[in-house]
């Protein structure tokens, strides 16, 4: 940054979940190898990162805390919604006491925000300060969001009760159907639909950031542009860009060892993310077909995912003898790694978009087996746009689980998705290298801020 300019600091406001933290502690790290400072300011329900990779954040924590009975009762969504409620008063005393403290040549270049995070949209507004809203999922989940926000309903909960329905391609969103769009297991259509509603209006931003390439989804891109009167800037991955740890779980990395003894290409690597859940039923089918296909796995159980089990007490001993022999379990995994390791073949995952750009990143194809929201529009694409996964749907049961395993690890097919899981792993890459979209993407939006033209 030019020594004339001022050395301006950007602040952050993350969700406090893993799936959000994680890119947006990924963008700080972007900016503030532009020459920017970076505050992070959190609510009572994050957790302060404290990786050594953010020594130089500074953390700020507004007070506001649900009741007890809230916090028992809300789900995830009314949750969100609440927080959003009883935070915009304390993240506005916070931003202007900030203001209060520059003056020593460190001003505030923009406030960006999490898109569910929209009660920080009012307090930039009143002191005339740039907002900025970074949305962690991808540009086709953004617009599937915008039209969620519009349905009725009642017509739409009729429609999706009809299997041909479910089934079908939803008008204006193709290759998506209706069973796709980001519909959430963590709440009522209702909810979803105003929560949506409150994300989709970008109210007083001045541009939106997506963690998403242009080679990954430029029409969604340009439909989006189009939509927003905003711009839109595309800079991801940004874990390539800017990798950076902030895991909130300890990863066990014994799984590397274990992993460095498998052969090139043939483990399976299990997970759900950092929410997804398995009833025990689908664990033990789970566990049978992937035993019955004979490929080494590693699978990732983290604690309380089993509903009714601190951890894995509560599954039969069926479940340890199925996995005893090819398997190895970690309570939380150092994914990048194990993505990165010459023995992982496919991916069994959620399809969050963390998860899947880090996929695609390492040119790992994936089974995809989406729980709610984002991720089933995910799935889908990684199915039949990107053609780099298979989608595991419908009941789980052992012989379906074997059936994608060996399709993927064993059967030509599988080579032929990898090809093109290799090929969109270089496209990538390219994308956040000097000279490619995100690169260029980002230096335009850290331009806008130097020229304060935002
Ligand atoms: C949530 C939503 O589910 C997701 O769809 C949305 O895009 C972001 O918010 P989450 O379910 O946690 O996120 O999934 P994902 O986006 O894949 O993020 C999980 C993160 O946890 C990834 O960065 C992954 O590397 C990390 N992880 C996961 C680990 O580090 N270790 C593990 O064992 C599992």
């Amino acid at each position: 940054m030019d020594k004339k300019q001022v050395k301006r600091r950007i602040v952050l406001v993350p969700v406090p979940a893993q799936g959000h933290v994680t890119p947006i502690m990924q963008l700080g790290k972007a900016l503030h190898s532009k020459g920017f400072s970076i505050t992070v300011i959190q609510t009572q329900y994050n957790r302060v990162s404290s990786s050594q990779d953010f020594s130089d954040f500074q953390f700020l924590t507004i007070p506001g805390t649900l009741t007890d009975s809230d916090l028992k009762t809300l789900g995830a969504l009314q949750f969100l919604m609440k927080l959003n409620e009883i935070c915009e008063a304390s993240f506005k005393h916070c931003l202007s006491q900030l203001l209060q403290e520059q003056g020593s040549g460190d001003d505030i270049a923009c406030v960006i925000y999490d898109e569910y995070m929209y009660f920080s949209a009012a307090a930039p507004k009143e002191f005339q300060l740039p907002s900025v809203v970074f949305s962690t999922t991808n540009a086709t989940a953004f617009v599937c969001r915008s039209v969620l926000a519009k349905v009725n309903a009642d017509k739409f909960l009729i429609d999706m009760k009809d299997p041909e329905v479910q089934n079908s391609l939803f008008p204006g969103l193709d290759p998506l159907r209706y069973k796709d769009l980001p519909t959430s297991a963590f709440g009522t259509i209702e909810d979803i639909i105003k929560l949506y509603g409150e994300a989709v209006n970008t109210r007083t931003a001045s541009a939106v950031i997506i963690n998403s390439a242009s080679c990954l989804e430029s029409s969604s891109l340009s439909r989006l542009q189009l939509k927003l009167q905003v711009p839109v800037y595309p800079i991801g991955p940004l874990h390539i860009a800017a990798s950076a740890s902030s895991s909130l779980l300890e990863e066990d990395k014994s799984c590397i060892e274990w992993l460095n003894k498998q052969k090139p290409r043939t483990v399976i690597y299990i997970s759900l993310g950092s929410l997804g859940r398995m009833e025990t039923k689908d664990m033990l089918e789970m566990a049978s077909g992937l035993s019955n296909s004979n490929q080494p796995f590693l699978w990732v159980i983290r604690p309380g995912s089993i509903p009714g089990s601190d951890w894995t007490e509560s599954l039969p001993e069926e479940f340890s003898k199925l996995v005893s022999e090819r398997g190895y379990i970690v309570k939380w995994a150092p994914q990048m790694e194990v993505l990165r390791n010459p023995a992982v073949g496919g991916f069994l995952s959620h399809c969050g978009w963390n998860s899947t750009l880090e996929s695609i990143g390492e040119g790992v194809p994936m089974i995809c087996r989406p729980i709610t929201g984002d991720q089933k529009v995910n799935a889908r694409y990684l199915e039949s746009v990107w053609r780099i996964g298979v989608q595991l749907e419908g009941e789980l049961v052992k012989e379906t689980v074997e059936r994608v395993v060996k399709r993927l690890i064993v059967d030509e097919e599988g080579a032929d998705i990898r090809k093109r899981a290799i090929d969109l792993k270089e496209k990538v890459e390219a994308s956040v290298r000097s000279g490619g979209s995100s690169c260029s993407s980002l230096h335009n939006f850290v331009n806008s801020l130097q020229t304060k033209s935002l």
